[in-house]
């Protein structure tokens, strides 16, 4: 069934592509232009389509963009798939037999854009992954994101300092580990950095997982989701200590930190004798960075999503300008297809101590850090 309505919407795509060119011909007299692979489909606006409204940080990377893309010329349709991977399909086969200049894309499961990207190409139209690698497809033009495997090094590093481990004591210290979905090719990135800097620390005793669960498929939380963060997190906790303290939770993302502060209120955590443990997070989000100033989570990953924006809007620009996008990665995402050239922004630690950066970069303003 979708085979063939992929199929129907490359038709369809194709027969919009011819249509323009031959009207493109007739209105210049003279051999059709325009239609060259990669100079983009034949309409002014970008496609960006975004994988959920629900989490804040996706809004802003959608607005981000709006604005950036606008004030260099283009037009913009923004959508969001809801986290629905059919959702997100139709979305952007829409945006083919619209004839789109080109494609930004997160996606919601990495691998689901196979066809809808070939349509893409057999359309001209050019796809920048954006901030999560689409795989398995030749046709993902570039990738702009963080360094994720830093992001992980972030986290744990983080936790192992607050631990005291890095100082010298030597535990042991319990932690549970939490990963995100497993759709998401981040996932992994995230884990692994993260693991870069526990294991010596697993392997010799200094740290403890008492629920044993530490390999990535005992661990993903699928869609990222808060609420399935907070039930593994109860889970654990009532399976692993009884009689025992948690003393630190590696968590890849600050909606499921969220949630996993839920598990630990529920059970008498955040007292002066029963203190949270070490809490990580991602993406500086507001309800995180207020939980921080209060003492609950810990630790948030900043990615600036402005900044994001901003190297998608040089991708994509100099691509259609027939220039070469500015890329500092050639190495690190293979798709399972292609290495796809990447640039990579630097991800930022904060805690209590430098929420500050985030109103001093115009990212909150003071009154909302309130
Ligand atoms: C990842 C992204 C993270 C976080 C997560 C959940 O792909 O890199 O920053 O936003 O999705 O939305």
């Amino acid at each position: 069934m979708i085979m063939r309505k992929a199929r129907a919407v490359r038709a369809l795509a194709a027969l919009a592509a011819l249509l323009t060119l031959s009207l493109t011909a007739t209105a210049c007299g003279q051999e059709a232009v325009g239609g060259s692979r990669y100079k983009g489909g034949n309409s002014n606006t970008i496609g960006i389509a975004m994988p959920v409204k629900t989490s804040e940080r996706w809004i802003a990377d959608g607005k981000n963009m709006v604005k950036q893309f606008q004030a260099a010329g283009y037009k913009t349709d923004l959508q969001y798939g809801e986290d629905d991977v059919r959702t997100q399909v139709a979305q952007l086969e829409n945006m083919i037999t619209k004839q789109y200049k080109l494609l930004v894309i997160a996606p919601i499961d990495g691998t689901a854009l196979t066809d809808v990207l070939q349509s893409a190409h057999d359309a001209n139209i050019p796809v920048i992954s954006y901030d999560r690698l689409i795989l398995g497809s030749k046709y993902v033009d570039y990738y702009a994101t963080f360094d994720n495997f830093k992001v992980g090094v972030l986290q744990a590093s983080y936790l192992v300092k607050k631990l005291g481990l890095t100082e010298g004591k030597k535990g042991p210290f319990n932690i549970e580990l939490f990963a995100g979905s497993s759709d998401d090719n981040n996932t992994r990135y995230f884990f692994n950095g993260a693991m870069s800097v526990l294991k010596p620390y697993l392997a010799d005793g200094r740290l403890v997982v008492r629920s044993g669960q530490t390999k990535l498929n005992q661990l993903y939380t699928e869609k990222w989701s808060g609420k399935a963060a907070q039930d593994r997190m109860e889970n654990l906790l009532n399976k692993a200590y009884s009689n025992a303290d948690v003393n630190a939770v590696l968590s890849p993302y600050d909606g499921m930190s969220m949630g996993i502060l839920s598990a630990l209120q529920g059970v008498g955590y955040g007292t002066k004798s029963k203190p949270y443990p070490f809490v990580s997070g991602q993406d500086a989000e507001l309800p995180s960075i207020k939980s921080i100033i209060r003492g609950e989570q810990t630790q948030t990953v900043y990615k600036d999503t402005r900044k994001l924006a901003k190297a998608t809007v040089q991708m994509a620009t100099a691509k259609l300008d027939g220039g070469k996008p500015q890329v500092n990665d050639t190495k690190s995402y293979n798709n399972g297809k292609k290495v796809v050239p990447a640039y990579l922004l630097n991800p930022v630690s904060i805690d209590k101590s430098n929420t500050q950066l985030l109103v001093k970069e115009g990212y909150y303003t003071a009154g909302q850090l309130k």
